[in-house]
């Protein structure tokens, strides 16, 4: 399999600043087309395309634009759009390419989904690192200002008109979690909400808030302008369309690639070169810290949704952090704990003690020999399990995964 694009399909082709070299390859057309369709028309086109979040859970995005929509009517009040800037998935690099690439397609995503369910304010919520997401996307909502595709009510029935603006994100893992985000929108300490309720029905300030990732976004204009059939023609029948994979490790050439979704991890390290020196794959990390590890016997797993599950693990953001032969895997799960720990945020005592302790196990346990390194190893997959029952939001529920997953594909190549 080679690559296919949807959301890089323009980087590297246009100058990421200009407007007008963006419409020179079709840039805007879907939205014109959107203005031209019912709301609701635009919605069922998005959930007729299969359209997963490329967030991390892979939430239908038709489904969660349906709930937005209904949860209040558009002449009945505020409703907010939030695109999910914060990349901070450790591994994960994908966003800031589309960012720093294409900008405008990002901000076209964005005003046909705010046309769809009636949302008329929104916010990008970058991480702070990010300094030229940052200035490349400023300065395309400068452009879209400018040429008044934004804060400029259109000649439609209900006088749609949308305004945006960036917000910077500090540096807090959580703060990524939508309600976690919500709340440092608002202003507040990055503590989470308890959900239920969901931002489809109170969000931001309590109003009805549709959230969605850079890459999410970035897919709708190519359904809208070419029909729900065409988005299926790509990926599997339930993870339609393509993916950015932010691979990396010891291979030829990291980076980003965009290929359909269910393609192999072995094509996958292909088409990132092939391994370094030759030396061949000892484990795979698939999805980030809160991701699922996987060993070199897994090479010919499709990489979707369903396949990930079959294997005990999860899809998650898309990152593929690839470990050769010489790689220490416990010096490596004391990486991944030492992270939970620090980005704990403390508000419940499950996760703030429990993940201070899976780091000390994780440390632990390299100098021990192999018996009792497999009898730690379930200790910390205990607790870990404890963690997610006790705790209140999705961090605490995160360390099992790795962990378990080790166990289940990794022990035996300690
Ligand atoms: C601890 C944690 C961190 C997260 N970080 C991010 C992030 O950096 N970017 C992101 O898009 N989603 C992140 N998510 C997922 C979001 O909560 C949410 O599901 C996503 O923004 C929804 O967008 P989507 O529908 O396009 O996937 C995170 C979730 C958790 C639990
Ligand atoms: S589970 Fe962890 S990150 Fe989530 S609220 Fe509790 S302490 Fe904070």
């Amino acid at each position: 399999m080679i690559e296919t694009k949807i959301a890089l399909k323009n980087a590297g082709k246009i100058a990421p600043d200009s407007l007008s070299e963006y419409e020179s390859v079709g840039g805007l057309n879907a939205f014109r087309k959107a203005l031209k369709m019912e709301p609701l028309d635009v919605l069922k086109s998005i959930n007729e395309s299969g359209l997963r979040g490329r967030g991390g859970a892979g939430f239908s995005a038709g489904l969660k634009g349906k709930f937005t929509d209904e949860s209040m009517c558009r002449y009945c009040g505020q409703k907010y759009i939030i695109c999910n800037a914060d990349e901070g998935e450790p591994g994960t690099f994908k966003d800031r390419a589309i960012m720093e690439n294409d900008p405008h397609l990002l901000i076209e995503g964005m005003l046909i989904a705010a046309w769809a369910i009636g949302a008329t304010t929104g916010f990008i919520y970058i991480r702070g690192e990010y300094t030229d997401s940052i200035q490349k996307i400023q300065r395309a909502l400068d452009n879209y200002y400018t040429e008044a595709w934004l804060g400029k009510t259109f000649d439609t029935d209900d006088e749609f008109k949308l305004d945006l603006e960036i917000r910077l994100g500090a540096g807090s893992y959580l703060c990524g979690e939508e309600l976690t985000l919500i709340e440092s929108l608002e202003g507040k300490r990055g503590y989470p909400r308890i959900k239920p309720p969901f931002p489809a029905q109170h969000g931001l300030w309590q109003k009805p808030t549709l959230v969605h990732n850079v890459e999410t976004f970035a897919h709708m204009p190519f359904i809208i302008e070419n029909g729900a059939d065409m988005y299926r023609q790509y990926g599997t029948e339930n993870s339609p369309g393509t993916k950015i994979f932010s691979i990396s490790g010891d291979l030829n050439r990291p980076g980003n690639y965009e290929t359909e979704m269910g393609v192999s991890l072995r094509e996958l390290i292909e088409i990132a070169g092939g391994m370094k020196d030759d030396i061949p794959v000892k484990a795979i990390l698939v999805g980030g810290a809160a991701g699922s590890f996987v060993s070199d016997e897994h090479l010919d797993i499709s990489l979707c949704y369903d396949s990930m599950k079959k294997v005990g693990g999860v899809f998650g953001s898309g990152a593929i952090m690839v470990l050769n032969e010489t790689r220490n895997l416990l010096d490596f799960m004391a990486d991944i704990m030492e992270f939970f720990k620090h980005e704990s945020c403390g508000k419940c005592i499950p996760c703030r003690v429990g993940t201070a302790q899976l780091a000390l196990m994780a440390h632990e346990i390299k100098s021990l020999d192999k018996d009792a390194v497999y009898v730690r190893l379930q200790k910390m997959q205990s607790e870990a399990e404890y963690i997610a029952a006790n705790s209140l939001c999705p961090l605490g529920a995160s360390p099992i995964i790795p962990i378990s997953s080790f166990n289940q594909h990794l022990k035996d190549k300690i």
